[in-house]
């Protein structure tokens, strides 16, 4: 096991590590008149009683809740969190235009170029094409803004942050461009209804608690394989540089030398993905049909046409593991597609079954989502760099959940929905952009065989979205999506300073 660096639990944001995987949220985006207004309120909330919420009070909260649930301590209080981060254009509005190249994305921002977002604003139809960035809600070049505040609770987040959001819309000088709630839906599902939040990498490293040092990441005895170390099964460690800035990237790093300001902070990726609920599970029975058809195979069906797009059951129980599940959450993400994983014992007494390989994706195929974002030790492109592209996915889900007892063209169902997704990350272009557009919006990549029917989006010559395609495993069979599911209507590339970071800011 490798010597652990130390790292600032009193400067990192609290949602950056270790998030807050229990809290709903509400964001704000901030215009300010001119660095004066920026400044102030940025001042205001970093010095008002609620001030930023940093890792340490973020794994205090962490560590009692746990007890709670394990019924040996009582519930813990359910404190409003604040988190903030800048746009480049915050950054160059508080005065630091200079401070460049730390993320060569972060400065380039989201353009459509760098996400493979549709080219044009109009569909071939004439009507609107909302994916395309000048039709979105909030970011891209119509709807700038320049800082993001995050709240988060557990409970009744609506009504508690109502006095919050109501200093910033009447703080001088200041525009709340858009406001958005993320609430989460029952069984930490999205709204596609897969259990979602499963698999994160770990952390190495530690931080100290009443002169004693405290692991970032539990470990549970996991040997060692595949030249990684783990936290829970399926976890494998990850050094802290990849998203941190300034934090080491490997054994004896001693961090790279940046500005102050950047330091010990982490680049986040914005995403207001909407999905058409509706859209996916009329698709999915219809391809499920045809394809059954073609092979003769009657046990194909909807159901397992979507797991199969997601790589997992809708219990979370990924496809690589025997049986319906779901497995125990230690079990639940214990696998591998190139190597054997073997049953182990864990130091809490739990037992894990082990999996057997899947090299030629004919369990999992190579375009599951979850086998095109994360390939672990399986085929890809990329395989020197496969585990240093994940990101810290803080994701949850926007709008009330589809209604499948009610039509399709009732108000509720015409609702907005979908996933703000939000992850932190050191370099954007070599985490975000290699997942999002090199390999979940390309066939040929990471393993070839398919694009992500899920979430990738790719584009005919003329730039507007158009059908996905996937090989069926063993088979010369190939699935195609008349419509794209999950379409971006907002987002921002964005970077959340440390506590020290926002004080040299102001
Ligand atoms: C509305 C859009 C999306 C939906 C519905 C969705 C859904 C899911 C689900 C159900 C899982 C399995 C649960 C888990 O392992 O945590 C998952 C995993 C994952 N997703 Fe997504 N996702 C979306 C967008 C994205 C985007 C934009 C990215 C990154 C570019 C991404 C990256 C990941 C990663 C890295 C994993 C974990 C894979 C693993 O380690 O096995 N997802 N997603």
């Amino acid at each position: 096991m490798a010597i652990e660096p130390l790292l600032d639990a009193d400067d990192i944001q609290g949602h950056i590590i270790p998030g807050y995987a229990d809290a709903d949220l509400r964001l704000l985006a901030i215009r300010g008149a001119d660095d004066v207004a920026l400044k102030a309120l940025i001042r205001v909330l970093i010095e008002s009683p609620l001030g930023v919420t940093n890792m340490r009070s973020a794994f205090g909260l962490r560590s009692a809740r746990k007890l709670f649930l394990q019924g040996v301590g009582p519930e813990p209080d359910d404190p409003l969190r604040l988190n903030l981060a800048l746009t480049r254009q915050g950054l160059d509005r508080l005065g630091f235009a200079a401070l460049s190249g730390v993320d060569r994305a972060f400065d380039a921002g989201m353009t459509g170029l760098s996400t493979g977002d549709p080219k044009q604003p109009l569909r071939a139809d004439g009507s609107l094409e909302p994916a395309h960035p000048s039709n979105w809600v909030i970011g891209s070049a119509s709807q700038p803004f320049d800082l993001l505040i995050i709240l988060a609770c557990k409970r009744n987040i609506r009504d508690r942050t109502t006095d919050v959001a109501d200093l910033v819309r009447e703080a001088s000088g200041i525009s709340v461009i858009y406001e958005e709630f993320g609430e989460d839906l029952p069984n930490n599902t999205e709204h596609f209804g897969f259990v979602d939040g499963i698999s994160t990498p770990g952390i190495y490293g530690e931080f100290e608690e009443s002169d004693r040092k405290v692991p970032i990441t539990t470990r549970y005895g996991v040997p060692s394989a595949n030249g990684l170390d783990f936290g829970k099964p399926g976890q494998p460690l990850v050094w802290p540089g990849r998203f941190l800035v300034g934090a080491p990237s490997f054994e004896g790093d001693e961090g790279e030398i940046v500005n102050e300001i950047f330091k010990n902070g982490s680049f986040l990726v914005f995403r207001r993905l909407r999905q058409d609920v509706a859209a996916f599970y009329e698709d999915t029975d219809k391809m499920a049909v045809k394809l059954a058809d073609k092979l003769g195979a009657p046990k194909i069906n909807g159901t397992l046409l979507r797991e199969t797009i997601v790589g997992r059951r809708q219990n979370g129980q990924p496809l690589m593991r025997p049986g319906e599940g779901p497995d125990s959450p230690l079990s639940i993400n214990h696998f591998f597609y190139a190597n054997a994983t073997p049953s182990i014992n864990l130091n809490n007494g739990e037992q894990v079954t082990g999996t057997t390989p899947d090299v030629r994706g004919q369990r999992c195929p190579f375009w599951a989502h979850i086998r095109k974002v994360n390939p672990r030790d399986g085929q890809n492109d990329l395989p020197e760099e496969a585990q240093n592209l994940q990101m810290l996915r803080r994701g949850i889900a926007f709008g009330r959940s589809y209604d499948r007892q009610l039509p399709a063209d009732d108000a509720k169902n015409l609702e907005p929905r979908g996933l703000l997704f939000l992850a932190y990350q050191r370099e954007i272009g070599d985490q975000f952009e290699e997942l999002n557009t090199h390999w979940m919006n390309q066939f040929e990549v990471p393993a070839g065989g398919g694009h992500d029917l899920l979430v990738g989006l790719t584009l005919s010559d003329d730039g507007r979205l158009a059908p996905r395609r996937a090989d069926w495993p063993s088979s010369q069979e190939q699935l195609e999506t008349p419509r794209t599911w999950v379409f971006p209507t907002g987002g921002a590339y964005l970077f959340a300073p440390s506590l020290s970071g926002l004080k040299l800011l102001i």
